[in-house]
């Protein structure tokens, strides 16, 4: 077991199903919030995990789907002050077991090029590029962004 890997065993992730809680986590992970109405409509055909430190406070979540054998991030956060002890690896773990036990066997995502945090913690976790969507996130008076698309094999 890696050094990551043994911090992500400290934290206890299970499924949440609470739009307001993860409306106020996205507000707290991104400079844009997605509100409690987008989450609820997003928890009707995604699978949502949350991640909870010893007190219970939830720290960061991931939202998944599948469709047939392949499985999409949606979405992924830690809180700035939690980052870096592993949240995001055991909230990925945890969304890994999920999709690889209901058939996926690729996981895909995009990030953002300008991402550095997010693009070092993907390839950490074995993820690899393969491909580019060109600026696909637009950014408030700047030029928009490309987007890196990574995919990693699962349950094989
Ligand atoms: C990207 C993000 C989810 C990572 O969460 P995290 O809980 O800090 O990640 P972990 O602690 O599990 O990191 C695991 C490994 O990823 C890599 N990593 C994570 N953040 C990194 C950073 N800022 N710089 C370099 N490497 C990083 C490291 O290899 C790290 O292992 P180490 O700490 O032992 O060196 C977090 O920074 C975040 O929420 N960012 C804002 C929202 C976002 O960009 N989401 C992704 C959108 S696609």
């Amino acid at each position: 077991m890696t050094r990551t890997d043994a911090r992500a065993s400290r934290f206890a992730v299970s499924q949440c199903r609470d739009p307001a809680l993860l409306s106020a986590l996205h507000a707290r992970c991104f400079e844009t919030r997605w509100s409690i109405d987008a989450f609820a409509d997003m928890l009707e055909a995604a699978t949502v995990f949350a991640a909870l430190n010893e007190t219970t406070e939830s720290l960061g979540y991931i939202v998944l789907r599948t469709a047939a054998d392949e499985a999409e991030i949606i979405s992924l956060g830690v809180v700035p002050a939690a980052r870096r002890s592993g949240v995001a690896t055991a909230l990925l773990k945890c969304g890994v077991r999920h999709v690889g036990a209901g058939g996926a066997t690729s996981l895909f995502l995009e990030v953002a090029e300008d991402n550095i945090a997010a693009r070092a913690f993907y390839e950490s976790r074995q993820f690899a590029r393969i491909g580019r969507r060109d600026a696909y996130y637009s950014r408030l008076g700047a030029v928009a962004v490309d987007a890196i698309v990574m995919r990693r094999a699962i349950g094989v």
